[in-house]
């Protein structure tokens, strides 16, 4: 269970005696806790630097909270290789664009710590993977960064920020949004930071749809659908693997499947129906991510996609629409990796 001390929740579960001397030098209680909550850089900068003191190692989990199994598989990946891990919860304003979902975005801190808690729980115990777990979170409050803007841009600025303030070994990014993680490696590089970038493929169901913060906003009807996504990319690299290599082909494979489905879908009435737009579906360079017409097969490439859900026009009796009831929209994203070909 957890309660608020000084504006630091605690949690009352096994004490490590790090972060036991941590709490009592900074804002947070003496009271024993497996992971505190940190508003603000100044303790947190204390208990990194004890941990560095102690030769003790951190990874770091950036997050917008809503954590579903996506995250966790990065903190038990984090957990594997070191001994303390440090977790961000902060839904980062400017990363949205006007019109996108940012008043929508889930928010669920209760639950979020309530999964950090057993997830501690399981790392803890013996058997598990590693000797890590989760020493700290942080999440800023939105204020700051909203009060000066022109400190706090985009993913790249407000992870650097977050990295300056948690001074990691290690830095877990998941495959699924590829972008950032191409602009991550290539900030942690031209910035010289002594972090170790890691990448975790995807999360996904059994069918294959990509795990998302958002997809708590689907329901059935557009989960079903939204694979189709997924689909198309399947598509698009079984061209690949098939010996394809030109940029019509392989995008022409994934169009095809998206086209179809969307015909379909428009054939039905309107309770019966998922409509989507395919904003996007891309091949490119795996390190510039410069769009190519073909993919050079000792470099292999990136296939990504992005569908928007459209809001369910009529929803039927008794069917799961989702959180806000099918009227919020979802965009969907996803992507394969072409490997380099022999
Ligand atoms: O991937 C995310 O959830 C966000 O882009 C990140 C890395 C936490 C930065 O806000």
């Amino acid at each position: 269970m957890s309660r608020l001390v000084n504006g630091v929740r605690s949690f009352s579960t096994t004490a490590s005696s790090l972060l036991a001397d941590a709490s009592s030098a900074s804002r947070s209680v003496a009271q024993p806790s497996s992971f505190q909550v940190f508003r603000d850089v100044p303790p947190l900068r204390q208990l990194r630097h004890q941990l560095l003191k102690n030769e003790r190692t951190v990874g770091f989990v950036p997050t917008m909270g809503a954590l579903h199994e996506g995250h966790l598989s990065l903190i038990r990946e984090a957990a594997r290789e070191n001994t303390d891990i440090f977790v961000s919860i902060f839904v980062n304003p400017t990363q949205f664009g006007v019109n996108e979902d940012l008043s929508s975005y889930p928010r669920t801190w209760d639950s979020d710590v309530e999964k950090l808690e057993k997830l501690n729980d399981e790392l803890g115990r013996a058997g598990a993977p590693g000797a890590g777990q989760i020493t700290a979170i942080f999440a800023p409050t939105s204020k700051r960064g909203g009060s000066r803007p022109v400190f706090f841009r985009g993913v790249a600025t407000v992870c650097m920020k977050l990295f300056n303030a948690t001074t990691p070994d290690r830095v877990y990014f998941g495959q699924k949004d590829v972008q950032q993680t191409v602009i991550i490696k290539r900030m942690v590089q031209d910035f010289l930071l002594g972090t170790e970038v890691r990448i975790i493929s995807t999360s996904r169901e059994a069918d294959g749809l990509a795990l998302s913060s958002r997809n708590v906003y689907l329901g059935d009807r557009r989960r079903n659908v939204g694979l189709t996504i997924y689909k198309a990319l399947r598509a698009a690299e079984d061209a690949y693997l098939s010996g394809k290599a030109s940029r019509a082909d392989i995008l022409g494979a994934a169009r095809s499947i998206t086209d179809r489905v969307l015909s379909e879908q428009k054939a039905l009435a309107p309770s019966e129906r998922a409509l989507f737009e395919v904003d996007y579906i891309s091949l490119a360079d795996p390190d510039t991510l410069d769009e190519l017409d073909l993919v050079d097969s000792a470099k292999g490439g990136v296939l990504s996609a992005a569908l928007k859900m459209a809001p369910l026009e009529e929803n039927k009796p008794g069917e799961d629409c989702g959180l806000g009831d099918g009227k919020v929209p979802v965009r969907l994203i996803d992507n394969l990796i072409l490997q380099p070909r022999a």
